[in-house]
């Protein structure tokens, strides 16, 4: 049976900050930013907007799609949950009026979430061939201003519808994963900014690559060759490369070029968002596939997933013949050209302007309002969710 991604929806707010202007208020380089990180803009994410407006946003690029009759589950991979007992998902599930039917869900292990979303997801549709499952990894990366991590925030989700006989890409039953207790990167409960230890969570993630790539090498008796492309988390676009770089010499120069090519492609979005967290292995996907016109039907992608604390696993996905006119390309850059961008003073502002960690009631700015969903205020301890 062949079972995978059917279609991908995404979203992001749609504000963002020039990182070469925040590079300039903290005294930093701006070249340090956009090339030693790899950022060249960050979206900054309203009070009126959270993961569950953002998964919403991003599963009606395909609400046409879903087959009401056939859905079953619902699962949504978050670091940045907004409650420490609801799953978004329910949430999410009355603003979309989806069937009472559907098993609802959340997930957690920091940037690991949506694949564990997507691996359950796929296990499900093994179990019940005729079911269709969503996906949405959604997350808000903050670090707090002028934080050694300021520089790889973000905010978005991508949806993915998952069904046998998919459209897009089959997702292969072959991962290798590297599970340990280790301590690089975590968000206390009194806080929505996560805590690193910077270099040694970027040494781990390349250690922990390193695993997984040579026991799946091993295991399943293949080379670099036999991929036409590798996508991998994305807490910032020069992580991947780091990691990339380590296997690169494996292979001829022509290939490694290619690999750089498509590289390239797979970080075009992150560069313009940022870290998104469990959604950026997926982001990065969904920018090789909108914007590289070279890959072929049937050509394999490697994807390495890494969530900090840590967790990280390699599985393959096959281009489904005639993926190309299921992709939302065109909308995908208009959601990225139409955004707005703010100053970093004002960045400043709508940045600490977020539903505080307290008992009180609270009124999101509308001011800044964009999309079908917002999130209007806390009430009584209740968050409260309109469609536009
Ligand atoms: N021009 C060009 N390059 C420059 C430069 C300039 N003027 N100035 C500095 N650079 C380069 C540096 O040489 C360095 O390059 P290399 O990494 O290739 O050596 C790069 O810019 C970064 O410089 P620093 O190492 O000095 O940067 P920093 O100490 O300020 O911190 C960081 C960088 C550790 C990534 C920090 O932003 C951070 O802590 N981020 C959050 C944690 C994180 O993202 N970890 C990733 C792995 S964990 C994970 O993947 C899960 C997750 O999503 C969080």
């Amino acid at each position: 049976m062949h079972i995978g991604i059917d279609r991908f929806g995404l979203s992001t707010p749609h504000l963002y900050v020039d990182l070469r202007e925040v590079a300039v208020q903290r005294g930093d380089e701006p070249d340090k930013y956009t090339i030693g990180i790899g950022q060249d803009q960050q979206a900054v994410t309203p009070s009126s907007q959270d993961i569950v407006t953002l998964g919403a946003q991003a599963v009606l690029e395909f609400r046409e799609d879903i087959d009401m009759d056939r859905l079953g589950l619902l699962v949504v991979g978050t670091e940045s949950g907004v409650d420490s007992s609801k799953a978004s998902a329910l949430y999410i599930h009355r603003l979309l009026h989806l069937p009472s039917s559907v098993r609802c869900m959340e997930i957690k292990e920091a940037c690991y979430g949506g694949t564990g979303a997507l691996m359950m997801a796929r296990d499900y549709i093994v179990a019940h061939p005729d079911k269709q499952a969503i996906v949405i990894a959604a997350d808000i990366a903050r670090y707090g201003l002028a934080t050694s991590g300021e520089v790889t925030q973000g905010a978005g989700a991508i949806a993915m519808l998952i069904s046998k006989d998919p459209h897009i890409l089959e997702i292969h039953d072959d991962s290798i994963v590297h599970s340990e207790d280790i301590q690089d990167f975590w968000r206390p409960l009194y806080t929505d900014c996560a805590l690193a230890r910077g270099k040694y969570s970027t040494e781990k993630y390349i250690e922990f690559f390193n695993d997984v790539w040579e026991r799946y090498t091993q295991n399943y008796y293949v080379t670099l060759d036999n991929f036409a492309a590798l996508c991998f988390h994305l807490p910032f676009s020069k992580m991947g490369l780091k990691a990339l770089r380590t296997i690169l010499p494996t292979t001829s120069e022509e290939t490694q070029q290619c690999l750089l090519d498509r590289y390239q492609k797979s970080v075009y979005y992150c560069r313009r968002i940022g870290n998104v967290y469990t959604a950026s292995l997926y982001l990065g996907i969904l920018s090789l596939l909108d914007n590289d016109s070279t890959l072929q039907d049937n050509d394999t992608i490697a994807a390495f997933s890494y969530g900090s604390g840590a967790i990280g696993e390699l599985f393959t996905l096959t281009l489904v013949p005639g993926y190309a006119q299921y992709l939302h390309s065109e909308q995908h850059h208009a959601i990225l050209d139409n955004r707005q961008q703010v100053s970093v003073e004002e960045y400043e502002q709508i940045f600490t302007d977020m539903v505080p960690y307290a008992a009180d009631d609270y009124e999101t700015n509308k001011d800044y309002h964009h999309g079908s969903f917002i999130l209007t205020g806390v009430i009584g301890q209740e968050r409260q969710y309109q469609r536009m």
